[in-house]
């Protein structure tokens, strides 16, 4: 069941860092298919609580069909993480999951836009009932503001050109559908690189139409604070932007000096709030590359509550 919608990834390294309290409380902060939930659920007895929240309602809809009361679910984002759980009564946890990103139900979904492969209209909105879509950023932002998303949320290097094509093609049409936006940037970008770049161009968008990096950002310091000394964040991300705000979260809070560099001026000193499980990040075995191409990019990290 979980395939046809989504098969998570990293599940074994996710189990093994996050649950550490089988009657603890425990967020699936990407509920998705519930793919992950299903074998958190497993390690947990039945005192135990899992929340899983989604900004999708359709994966929301999805898990609540297929687990009943097993699960609290929570439509909403986990950029405001703490009051989502709070508003159902839950102050502290010992353990949260963050897998970013889409699903690949969402991506095969064509009224959802997310992939460049289907003709769909531009959306890109994790959540439908957001007003910000692709639609309007494509076709109201500035070339500057374009360029600039392509670079920053792509780091795309055709960024100016492609963001000056739009402009242009906007002058007479409306960028409609994905096709549209396709066949804009195969006309100003002819290499045979072209299915990167339409990615990188891709991603771009949908992170600034979901806000995707400021709500990492604020997911994971809801987290922290909300979790029990000893509890768990495990996060999966997918590419080097989402990564390196984990890694550097990780890093501040885990600090236990400020080095000032200078002999007449005192380090800092400071009480870290996290302990860092994983040096590096832990990449898919062999074995599940093999089995989902999808694990890829993906990279896990964990830190413990201290
Ligand atoms: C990679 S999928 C998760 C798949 C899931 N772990 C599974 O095993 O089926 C990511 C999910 O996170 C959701 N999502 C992305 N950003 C979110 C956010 N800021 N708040 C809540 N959900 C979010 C997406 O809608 C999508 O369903």
């Amino acid at each position: 069941m979980t395939d046809e919608y989504h098969t998570p990834v990293l599940v074994e390294e996710v189990l093994k860092f996050l649950v550490t309290k089988p009657d603890g409380i425990y967020v699936d902060a990407n509920l998705g298919g519930g793919g992950h939930s299903e074998r958190i659920l497993n390690k947990l007895l039945p005192t135990g609580v899992l929340v899983g929240i989604d900004a999708d309602e359709d994966a929301v809809n999805f898990s609540k069909k297929r687990f009943g009361e097993k699960i609290l679910t929570i439509h909403g984002n986990f950029s405001h993480l703490s009051q989502l759980l709070s508003e159902k009564g839950i102050l502290n946890i010992d353990g949260i999951l963050f897998d970013l990103g889409v699903s690949s139900f969402q991506i095969d979904s064509p009224e959802k836009g997310f992939g460049f492969r289907m003709e769909a209209k531009l959306d890109f909105r994790f959540d439908k009932w957001q007003k910000l879509d692709a639609h309007t950023v494509i076709n109201s932002y500035s070339e500057k503001q374009l360029a600039d998303i392509f670079w920053k949320y792509g780091e795309e290097k055709f960024s100016r050109h492609i963001a000056r094509k739009i402009i242009s093609y906007r002058s007479s049409k409306v960028v409609e559908t994905t096709s549209d936006l396709v066949e804009i940037i195969k006309s100003t970008v002819n290499n045979k690189f072209i299915n990167k770049t339409l990615a990188r161009i891709f991603q771009a968008i949908r992170i600034e139409v979901n806000h995707e990096l400021d709500s990492l950002r604020s997911g994971l310091s809801n987290a922290v604070n909300i979790l029990m000394p000893g509890g768990r964040i495990v996060v999966i991300s997918y590419h080097s932007l989402e990564d390196r705000i984990v890694k550097e979260f990780f890093k501040d809070c885990s600090m236990e000096k400020v080095y000032s560099g200078h002999k007449l001026i005192p380090d800092k000193e400071l009480t870290p709030v996290l302990k860092i499980l994983t040096k590096k990040p832990v990449n898919a075995s062999k074995d599940e590359l093999k089995r989902n191409p999808r694990s890829r990019s993906a990279k896990l990290r964990a830190a413990e509550k201290v």
